[in-house]
């Protein structure tokens, strides 16, 4: 008889949480977002009951102590909420009515790509579900070529740098023929803004040279035009300069002989010079 008792409780209980059963359904593809705008990330519950009186909480499943948004006990709650989400959330609550826990986040960062989790609790049950969220590509600044000298071979240096972009961009040297050239020295950093590039190259005859910056459907280009009198003008620094040095040198060794030769005249004789 106990034994009876016992087992109809179990099913009772197995039906009591059966009826508070649901699935949490999102995206099946990535939520793409734009930087600047709102976006919306789905979540629902099906069959389509209200949650209005469940726990629904947003977080970053790819970042470790990150609450985006948190409703609980028929509110929000976001004293823990992560400092980045911070007045950009929204859960529309006669949304939850309907079993649509979908959240609204404002003014999207290029931070707010990644991986979301909307989980929902009832009394009995808890269930998430996975939204990814992809920030759009974001241009940066045109790219600046600077002109950083010749080396010790008469090559001159270029550089190019560009900012601001999201996610990371190609850079390319390009020749006034369209072949590509390859960067010596590459250096790429990230931000809050986005990804910084900065590349190096150094040419040997005059050129007109691309630097170009390619990110999806986004390109920048700015090119340099180095004329064949810079690197002439390079040559005859050097031939100048070999001139000079020889000059010294010589000058350097006439000195040292009139100094030997007329030792205690030395001072005398440049007074009179
Ligand atoms: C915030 O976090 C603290 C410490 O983990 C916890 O005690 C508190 O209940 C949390 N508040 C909410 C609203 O969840
Ligand atoms: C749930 O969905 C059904 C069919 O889509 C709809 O008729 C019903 O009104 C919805 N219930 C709520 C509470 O929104
Ligand atoms: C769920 O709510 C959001 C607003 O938070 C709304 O944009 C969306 O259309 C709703 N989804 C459904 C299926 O009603």
């Amino acid at each position: 008889m106990k034994f009876i008792f016992l087992t109809l409780l179990v099913i009772i209980g197995i039906r009591d949480s059966r009826s508070e059963q649901y699935e949490v359904v999102g995206p099946a593809d990535p939520v793409f977002a734009v930087v600047g705008e709102d976006v919306i990330l789905p979540c629902s519950v099906k069959p389509n009951i209200s949650v209005v009186d469940m726990r629904v909480e947003w977080f970053r499943s790819d970042l470790k102590d990150s609450v985006v948004h948190l409703y609980e006990d028929n509110e929000d709650r976001n004293t823990n909420q992560s400092q980045s989400y911070r007045g950009r959330t929204k859960l529309i609550h006669q949304e939850l009515q309907r079993g649509n826990a979908s959240l609204k986040l404002a003014s999207v960062q290029v931070s707010d790509e990644g991986i979301y989790k909307c989980l929902i609790q009832s009394k009995s049950w808890s269930v998430d579900a996975t939204v990814m969220v992809r920030v759009e590509a974001v241009a940066g600044s045109p790219p600046v070529i600077t002109v950083d000298g010749f080396d010790d071979s008469g090559g001159l240096r270029l550089q190019c740098e560009s900012e601001g972009w999201y996610p990371e961009p190609v850079l390319e040297w390009l020749n006034s023929e369209g072949v590509s050239l390859s960067s010596e020295t590459t250096d790429t950093h990230r931000n809050t803004d986005g990804f910084s590039v900065k590349h190096t190259i150094t040419i040997h005859h005059s050129d007109k040279i691309h630097c170009r910056v390619k990110l999806r459907h986004h390109m920048l280009d700015t090119q340099i035009i180095t004329s064949s009198n810079m690197f002439n003008f390079w040559r005859t620094s050097v031939i100048l300069i070999s001139v000079a040095v020889v000059l010294s040198v010589n000058a350097g060794i006439l000195i040292t002989v009139f100094v030997k030769k007329n030792r205690g005249k030395f001072l005398f004789s440049c007074y009179f010079i």
